[in-house]
């Protein structure tokens, strides 16, 4: 049997824009309330007004920044406050950054930790336990379409790697927890149009290449609608252009051996 949807409680990091936007109205059109989180309060309050007028839902907007422990205990407990209880977690919110290794700023190597690993993994430390006592509850972790390619791309191995050990935690959280009804699902995007591939060199030359991100909606969809006995761990949605395999960032990539 499917969870009932309808009136449940999603948290959806990074939802002010880009993907995370485009999922909570994902969340909202199967009639989950939403509390949404993001730096800027003044985009997420405009997307919260917008989602609760389209989707009639409601969602709480709360300014947050996933790298600040006292932040996400902030969103938990505006969260409780709010519907009661936390029964889907979509962990979204990320920052990105291109450098070459011995170029990469030493400050960009702690953002990039403190957000798209320690802020997902501690946001699901603070809702885990309360999903545990109700006996089910549905992780999603944004991870990368990134984590797919061996060696890692270029120029984006502080990221990927992060990626790749939110993915491993994940599948293991999975594991872990798979007697006590909790579902935990990694999406790997393909590269998207969003702002924050906007912000990549070079990468907007040709974005015909770039996914909108409707496959991403329906992947998200897919994991919170099949049977409550099934978790789909990962899902892969990889453009069939990807720059990965066919660069539009400017330099090789080509794998060893070639
Ligand atoms: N776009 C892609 O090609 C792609 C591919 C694979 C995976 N992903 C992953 O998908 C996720 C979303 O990416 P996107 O492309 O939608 O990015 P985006 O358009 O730049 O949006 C990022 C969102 O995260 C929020 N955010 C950034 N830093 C934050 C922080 N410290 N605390 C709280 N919120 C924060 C931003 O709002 P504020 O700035 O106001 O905080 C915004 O709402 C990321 O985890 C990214 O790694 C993206």
């Amino acid at each position: 049997m499917t969870m009932e949807l309808k009136g449940k409680t999603a948290i959806v990091t990074g939802a002010s824009r880009g993907i995370g936007k485009a999922l909570a109205c994902t969340a909202a059109s199967l009639g989950i309330n939403l509390v949404i989180g993001a730096r800027g309060i003044g985009p997420l309050t405009e997307t919260a007004n917008e989602i609760a007028k389209k989707y009639n839902v409601q969602v709480l907007p709360v300014a947050c920044d996933v790298t600040k422990l006292a932040d996400l205990e902030n969103l938990v407990k505006a969260a409780k406050d709010k519907f009661g209880s936390i029964n889907i977690l979509i962990n979204n919110a990320g920052v990105s950054s291109q450098y070459p290794f011995q170029e990469q700023p030493l400050e960009d190597l702690e953002k990039l930790a403190y957000t798209n690993y320690l802020g997902y993994v501690r946001l699901i430390r603070l809702v885990i336990n309360d999903m545990i006592k109700d006996g089910h509850g549905a992780i999603i972790n944004m991870v990368s379409g990134s984590t797919l390619c061996d060696p890692l791309p270029r120029n984006f191995i502080v990221y990927s790697s992060l990626k790749v050990g939110l993915k491993a935690f994940s599948k293991g959280l999975f594991w872990e927890l798979r007697d006590k009804g909790i579902k935990v699902t990694s999406i790997m995007p393909g590269v998207t149009d969003t702002d924050l591939t906007g912000k990549l060199q070079e990468i907007s030359t040709d974005t015909s290449r770039l996914m909108s991100t409707e496959a991403i909606e329906n992947a998200v969809r897919f994991a919170l609608t099949v049977p409550q006995n099934v978790c789909p761990l990962e899902i892969s949605v990889i453009n069939q252009q990807t720059p990965w395999t066919k660069p539009v960032i400017p330099f090789k990539q080509d794998h060893p051996g070639k």
